[in-house]
């Protein structure tokens, strides 16, 4: 009698784990069933992600020649620096700056990487208001903006004028030798 009972309670138990499994996997399973598409509505989609960077050709570029490309909306320098802008960069590393960085710093790529120092890749609003300076001009041949005088040098980095920091480096990678994909 007593194994009798003890054999149903048993049995019960197992039933009862049976069923508190079971509702629980269902529970689980109906929460990933409404989480998912939240889930998903936040992934940005391929379109999305595709217009959040941009690929440049490098090849085009000719040394001491840069083009203007857009990135999310917003003008970026790629300039192909001459030996002497590089030269003239590195030698001001420890010029007195406003905004004082190393030259090499500013050609790392996103992944922390080293760039390439003929390769500069800027965002191209001047730092005072926005502007857009001109190429190679000013006394340093780096960036002039004709806004209200601020001058830049071949590294990007401010000299003299208003603006109150360097031209920001775009995050970029070299995706080989002769393109990157910024952004
Ligand atoms: Fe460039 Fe004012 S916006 S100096």
């Amino acid at each position: 009698m007593a194994d009798a009972t003890g054999d149903t309670h048993a049995e019960d138990t197992t039933r009862r784990d049976f069923i508190f499994i079971a509702v629980g996997s269902a529970a689980a399973i109906g929460a990933a069933v409404t989480v998912w598409p939240f889930v998903d509505q936040m992934n940005p989609a391929a379109d999305t992600r595709a217009l959040s960077t941009t690929e440049v050709d490098l090849s085009a570029i000719p040394p001491g020649q840069q083009i203007k490309v857009m990135w999310q909306g917003k003008p970026v320098f790629v300039r192909h620096r001459t030996p002497e802008e590089i030269a003239s960069a590195v030698r001001d590393d420890y010029a007195q700056l406003k905004d004082p960085q190393f030259d090499a710093d500013r050609l790392k790529q996103e992944d922390g990487q080293a760039g390439k120092a003929e390769w500069l890749i800027l965002q191209a609003n001047c730092t005072h208001l926005g502007c857009i300076p001109t190429f190679a001009e000013g006394v340093y041949h780096g960036w002039f903006c004709p806004c209200h005088g601020s001058v830049y040098d071949t590294s990007g980095r401010i000299r003299s004028g208003p603006a109150p920091k360097n031209l920001p480096p775009a995050p970029y990678v070299f995706m080989n030798d002769t393109s990157i994909r910024i952004g």
